[in-house]
């Protein structure tokens, strides 16, 4: 369970409308967002390409909330400082990236912000045992990184419920989340919740996200 860990809602911008993204950002701050989750891919490391430090800059005009950059790239050491500079408060790469994580956390805390870590479905726990102590956050991804609107995969909740084990900080989950998959995550430990179409595609995104919060 959760248990008195607090509960923290990050709608995803990936499945806002883009046309008008500064009342999209407004409307998920309205709606009692904790932060706001915005996935970068690069066509390389995930099939799909979205955005990068110029727009989580032109973001960062439009609200205060805590800004997580969700890093699905290649090199994520090549381009920390620019996402840092644009005023990402979180930065999070993917273990599947690096061979140096120890070096890109200590990075990343040199440009004082926060550090987390995400694995993939098929990536093991093991993976990121000697770094737990390092990060500010563990992203679970429960969808394969790349798109919005998959699926929840809930093969990957003794991942979770293994690292909760081992790890008292922030556990995420991102990919399929609604108020039933997020009931499940953090029965096994998350209590964090990166959610994209079942925010954005709601009339009532402040009801949806006091439900998540209570549970
Ligand atoms: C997927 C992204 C997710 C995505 C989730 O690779 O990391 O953050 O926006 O979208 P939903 O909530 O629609 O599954
Ligand atoms: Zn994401």
């Amino acid at each position: 369970m959760a248990g008195k860990r607090v509960i923290k809602v990050a709608p995803s911008l990936l499945a806002a409308d883009f046309s008008c993204l500064e009342s999209e950002v407004k409307r998920a701050e309205k709606a009692g967002a904790d932060r706001l989750h915005v996935d970068v891919m690069d066509g390389h490391f995930v099939r799909n390409i979205t955005l990068g430090p110029f727009i989580v800059r032109a973001i960062r005009k439009t609200t205060k909330l805590p800004l997580v950059a969700h890093l699905m790239i290649e090199n994520p050491e090549r381009y920390i400082e620019e996402f840092a500079r644009a005023g990402s408060d979180l930065i999070v790469f993917h273990i599947e990236t690096t061979k140096t994580p120890k070096s890109l956390i200590a990075d990343i805390k040199k440009l004082k912000k926060k550090a987390g870590v995400s694995l993939k479905p098929k990536t093991k726990v093991d993976s990121i045992k000697d770094i737990l102590s390092l990060v500010d956050e563990v992203l679970v991804m429960t969808v394969e990184p790349g798109f919005g609107g998959q699926e929840f995969m809930r093969t990957q909740l003794p991942k979770i419920k293994a690292i909760r084990e081992a790890y008292s900080g922030d556990i995420a989950v991102d990919g399929g989340i609604n108020l039933k998959t997020a009931r499940l995550a953090s029965q096994a430990g998350a209590n964090v919740f990166a959610a994209g179409t079942y925010l954005f595609g709601a009339k009532n995104m402040p009801g949806l996200i006091t439900k998540l919060k209570r549970i």
